[in-house]
């Protein structure tokens, strides 16, 4: 990788950031395109963020990646915001357009890619979506969009899943059921299981936030975390024959669409899926 005067910075900001594996994806494309850019982590702290998103204009940072923590409340120092973005409430991708901040959210299209390149559809499944934080809430658009039969939600914090679900509700044509995470075992009508909560990733890998008896109504279980790979929700699903599968391909299709809202150019899925499983 070459570095000069004339090379572009983008880059992700959240906290923490150093587990991220986007640096590894957009790094290898930049590469691949002959893009004089490079990729790189902010470790920003709350207190940190608007001072962090003024820098991006004042350094000419042309293209920013926000998670955790700050996918909600980087949009107020934002000058436009896509619809998508408005409706999940959440940006995961910043343009900067010449100093105007631009904001969208790509982890939409990533959840929806993710599951179609698995060979399943959403239409007409009966969901249970566990969470209800920034990953929950771009699935449940999602999931809103195309057509699903009904949709549950477990959550720790069932005022805020019940929030959460009134909103969608009002924008949408849905009746949204909603449950605290400890009454799991109490419920039927389980077609596809989808965590959308950090229950069971690194380090806390050996935790599930649902128990194997409720795993085992579901026909498809899908878990938005890919660090471990197969997280023990992912197991039970798999000794028990059920489909399943892991976030890893929800975050190569995030960064796919990043990276063709800063750059105009199509990465190959492909390549980047073999380059990080090594
Ligand atoms: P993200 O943007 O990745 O979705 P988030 O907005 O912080 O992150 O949301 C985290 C989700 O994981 C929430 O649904 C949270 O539950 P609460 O809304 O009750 O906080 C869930 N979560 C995190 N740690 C959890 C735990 N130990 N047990 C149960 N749920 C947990």
């Amino acid at each position: 990788m070459k570095v000069d005067s004339n090379t572009v910075l983008y880059g992700l900001i959240g906290h923490p950031v150093s587990h991220s594996i986007s640096p590894l994806i957009h790094n290898l494309s930049f590469e691949y395109f002959n893009i004089n850019s490079i990729y790189t982590v902010f470790d920003v702290t709350p207190e940190n963020l608007e001072n962090a998103v003024k820098g991006l204009k004042s350094l000419g940072i042309k293209g920013i990646n926000v998670t955790v923590p700050h996918k909600e409340n980087v949009i107020k120092y934002l000058d436009y915001i896509s619809e998508e973005a408005k409706l999940i409430g959440a940006v995961n991708t910043i343009i900067n357009s010449d100093g105007i901040l631009k904001g969208y959210n790509t982890d939409y299209m990533g959840f929806l890619e993710s599951i179609s390149e698995n060979n399943e559809v959403l239409k007409e499944r009966d969901i249970l979506l566990i969470g209800a934080g920034g990953a929950a809430k771009a699935i449940l658009i999602a999931l809103a969009k195309n057509d699903v039969n009904s949709i549950t939600i477990l959550n720790r914090d069932v005022q805020k899943a019940e929030v959460l679900a009134k909103t969608l509700e009002k924008d949408f044509n849905l009746k949204i059921e909603v449950y605290p995470l400890q009454d799991a075992e109490k419920l039927n009508n389980i077609d596809m299981i989808i965590n959308a909560t950090s229950v069971g990733m690194a380090p806390d890998f050996e935790k599930s936030p649902v128990s194997e008896n409720v795993v085992k109504k579901a026909n498809f279980v899908y878990d938005v975390i890919y660090n471990p790979e197969k997280t023990i929700l992912l197991k039970y699903a798999e000794r028990n024959n059920i489909k399943y599968q892991n976030g890893f391909s929800m975050v190569i299709n995030q960064a796919y669409h990043s990276f063709k809202l800063w750059t105009g150019k199509n990465f190959d899925k492909n390549l980047v899926y073999k380059h990080i499983q090594k």
